[in-house]
């Protein structure tokens, strides 16, 4: 697939399985390690999680919810200790932010942001499915702390990785008037 095509119709997949090849997978990680990035700080790292590593990833879902708010009935643990069953692969993209004078945050932010992007597309035209998702494990301390995040650490994203189920949903019509204008 060429790389326009492979913008022009790159989608999420929520239903994904199968395997991922290690060489497709080091083509989506060189091609999320080419993403912008001012004044060359790398502001980024990735985890690759996968196998058993899927259950530990899920057991700390489900440790770290039932500490934050011990009201856990058997079913929403359940549920939450097998989101990460949900894909053979997820790539857990940080960002890694650092003091700079001329790069804020936001940039460093933006541009762990971009790594996540390269590599959905990266593994559309690969013929591979992936969702970036985060919600509220995203965000949780015990969570950051058990994927061993520094304090200056921050995660973009889970993009969960592999095989479409089924058929790629369609495409929603997009037009440029809608969201562009001239200046
Ligand atoms: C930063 C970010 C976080 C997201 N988190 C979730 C999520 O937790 N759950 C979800 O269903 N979709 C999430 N999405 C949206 C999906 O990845 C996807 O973009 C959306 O379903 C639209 O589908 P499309 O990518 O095929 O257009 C997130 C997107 C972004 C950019």
């Amino acid at each position: 697939m060429d790389a326009l095509e492979a913008l022009h119709s790159r989608n999420s997949s929520a239903r994904l399985s199968g395997t991922v090849r290690q060489v497709a997978l080091d083509h989506i990680i060189r091609a999320g390690l080419r993403a912008p990035d001012h004044g060359q700080l790398r502001p980024w790292r990735i985890l690759v999680i996968e196998g058993e590593g899927r259950d530990r990833l899920g057991l700390l879902f489900a440790q770290a919810k039932l500490t934050s708010d011990p009201h856990q009935s058997t079913e929403q643990l359940a549920k939450l200790r097998g989101k990460p069953q949900r894909a053979p692969v997820i790539l857990v993209v940080v960002a890694r932010i650092v003091e700079h004078p001329k790069v804020p945050a936001v940039e460093q932010i933006l541009s762990a942001g971009a790594v996540a992007q390269n590599m959905l597309v990266a593994a559309h035209a690969l013929g591979l499915g992936a969702m970036w998702r985060t919600g509220e494990m995203t965000y949780n301390p015990m969570v950051q702390k058990g994927l061993g995040l520094d304090e200056n650490e921050k995660i973009v994203g889970f993009i969960y990785l592999g095989e479409r189920e089924g058929r790629q949903k369609s495409l929603p019509d997009v037009s440029i008037e809608d969201h562009v204008t001239r200046w």
